[in-house]
């Protein structure tokens, strides 16, 4: 670890935080008083079981959804503290998000769906297809620009996905399970992107159930029914 980095600032920083799901008449708590901090340009691997809570704090990380109580505070921001442009503003910037399962729009062509968050931010139409263009190429898809998800073999998917996340430029990848669908080939091509990623100064947070990947990271947290159990430097 550079000593820069060791000294980069605190970007997520979670203190107490609890979240209740309800159903009906019952809740359930997912997480149960969570205290992370992940500084800026570190990659992070979170590891737990199904159901342990990973993709709820992955959304809560990403502002997808709010704390039931503690603290989130992103790039030193309170984010309960936010209104929703604000919220907007900051999310902007700061993340890029992979979801379990891409989330890819069926009706629209890669480039479409790749530059969706450009619309989010307002960015002018030429320049959101011109960007669209150098992600989709970057994730080795510079051929497929116009093909429909359905007409794309999951791990292609699966890159569109990885694409979209980067193509606001963000500080932070936030990726849950972005190799979970891929075979062995396509899993090397999205961890080879997430190290240009980290090694270009992002900060990267990275879902996964596979140690062989956890390993590329620098820091493994494992998370278990709702808590965090361990977080652990990856050895060199
Ligand atoms: N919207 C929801 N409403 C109610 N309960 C939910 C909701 N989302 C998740 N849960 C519950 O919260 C717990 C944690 O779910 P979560 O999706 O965070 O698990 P996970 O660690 O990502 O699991 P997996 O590895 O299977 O993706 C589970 O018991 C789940 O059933
Ligand atoms: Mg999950």
């Amino acid at each position: 670890m550079s000593p820069s980095r060791e000294a980069a600032e605190v970007v997520i920083e979670l203190s107490g935080v609890r979240k209740v799901y309800r159903t009906g008449s019952i809740e359930f708590e997912a997480l149960r008083g969570v205290d992370l901090d992940i500084r800026r340009g570190e990659y992070v691997a979170i590891m737990g079981p199904s159901g342990s809570g990973k993709s709820t704090l992955m959304n809560v990380l990403g502002c997808l959804d709010v704390v039931t109580s503690g603290t989130y505070r992103l790039a030193g921001s309170d984010v309960g503290d936010l209104d929703e442009a604000e919220l907007a503003r900051i999310r902007n910037r700061e993340i890029g998000f992979v979801f379990q399962g891409f989330n890819l729009l069926p009706g629209l062509s890669a480039w479409r769906n790749v530059e969706l968050p450009l619309i989010y931010a307002g960015v002018p139409k030429d320049e959101r297809r011109e960007r669209a263009a150098v992600a989709l190429e970057r994730v080795g898809l510079g051929d497929k620009l116009d093909n429909r998800p359905g007409e794309l073999s999951g791990g292609q998917q699966q890159r569109v996905a990885v694409a979209r996340a980067l193509v606001g430029e963000p500080t932070m990848i936030l990726a849950d399970e972005p190799t979970g669908n891929l075979d062995s080939v396509s899993t090397v091509d999205v961890l080879n992107l997430f190290e240009e990623l980290h090694a270009a100064g992002r900060t990267i947070v990275l879902i996964t159930h596979e140690s062989e990947v956890a390993e590329h990271a620098e820091r493994v947290v494992r998370v278990r029914d709702g808590l965090i159990q361990t977080s652990e430097a990856v050895a060199a």
